[in-house]
């Protein structure tokens, strides 16, 4: 049997509305640092501190063996970039930067995308699209609507602009742990799946690619997700809560949707 889709009670989804303020603030933070010649190491090592000192834990650190405390992925790094001090920021690099708190043993989940310098017009344009296909997926969010049509409007978008959409990751149920029922598929069978209801809470964090849609894992770090035709990739990533009037985007605290 399927694992079930927990609603959350009013306590719980405030602890996970609290977690996911603050992994937002945690990007919004960090956007000050991201330039030209400083090494994603040093990225990390902020936003780390900057979690343990509003009380904090980054979900990343040691899960299944993840070392660090934020995913950073640049250019063709679809997800699950390690940040290290030879990894230097350079002019024209698209990069996102992933980062999940756990307050008080709640969980909140985002991620966004940054660049430096003059970036080329294609990777400008995927940054754009690839936000406005999470938008578009936020917008199939009510109760009663089914998870299916999140990946299909996401999917019918992307195949628009001729990109490959990931469908080796997924979104997920967020909240009491890093990863809850449902997969939240970003390429999916409209009015397929299960049904949406008010108090769930998950992620919508499509990973769209200018090429193929394949990924392919590091096989010496075991973690870094690239495109397998080396090719840019770009990902947004929201905590989205089903209210009674459709939904709460819980990462949303302005600012650093800089593409929007
Ligand atoms: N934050 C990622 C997500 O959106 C998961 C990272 S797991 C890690 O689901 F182990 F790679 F850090
Ligand atoms: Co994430
Ligand atoms: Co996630």
């Amino acid at each position: 049997m399927e694992e079930q889709i927990i609603i959350k009670t009013a306590e719980q989804i405030e602890g996970v509305r609290r977690s996911s303020k603050l992994a937002g603030n945690t990007l919004k933070t960090i956007s000050e640092y991201v330039k030209e010649g400083v090494s994603t190491e040093y990225l990390d090592n902020i936003i780390e501190q900057y979690m343990r000192d509003n009380g904090a834990i980054p979900a990343t650190l040691g899960y299944n063996g993840y070392p660090k405390s934020s995913c950073i992925s640049l250019n063709d790094v679809i997800c699950h970039g390690i940040p290290d001090e030879k990894t230097i920021l350079r002019e024209g690099d698209i990069l996102n930067i992933d980062v999940t708190c756990i307050l008080d043993g709640y969980y909140g989940d985002t991620s966004t995308m940054f660049s430096i310098g003059d970036i080329s017009d294609e990777a400008a344009n995927l940054i754009e699209h690839t936000e406005h296909a999470m938008y578009l997926g936020i917008d199939q969010v009510r109760p009663g609507n089914c998870f299916g049509n999140i990946g299909y409007v996401i999917g019918k978008f992307a195949k628009s602009k001729k990109y490959g959409v990931v469908y080796e990751f997924c979104g997920h149920g967020i909240g009491m742990d890093f990863h809850e029922a449902p997969q939240v598929e970003h390429l999916s069978a409209r009015n397929s799946g299960a049904i949406m209801q008010s108090g769930m809470i998950f992620t919508i964090e499509p990973m769209i690619n200018l090429g193929k849609s394949r990924a392919k894992i590091d096989k010496r770090d075991g973690w870094t997700a690239r495109t397998i035709d080396g090719k840019l990739s770009a990902q947004f990533e929201h905590t989205i809560l089903v209210t009674d009037a459709g939904y709460e985007i819980l990462t949303d605290v302005g600012m650093y949707d800089i593409f929007k």
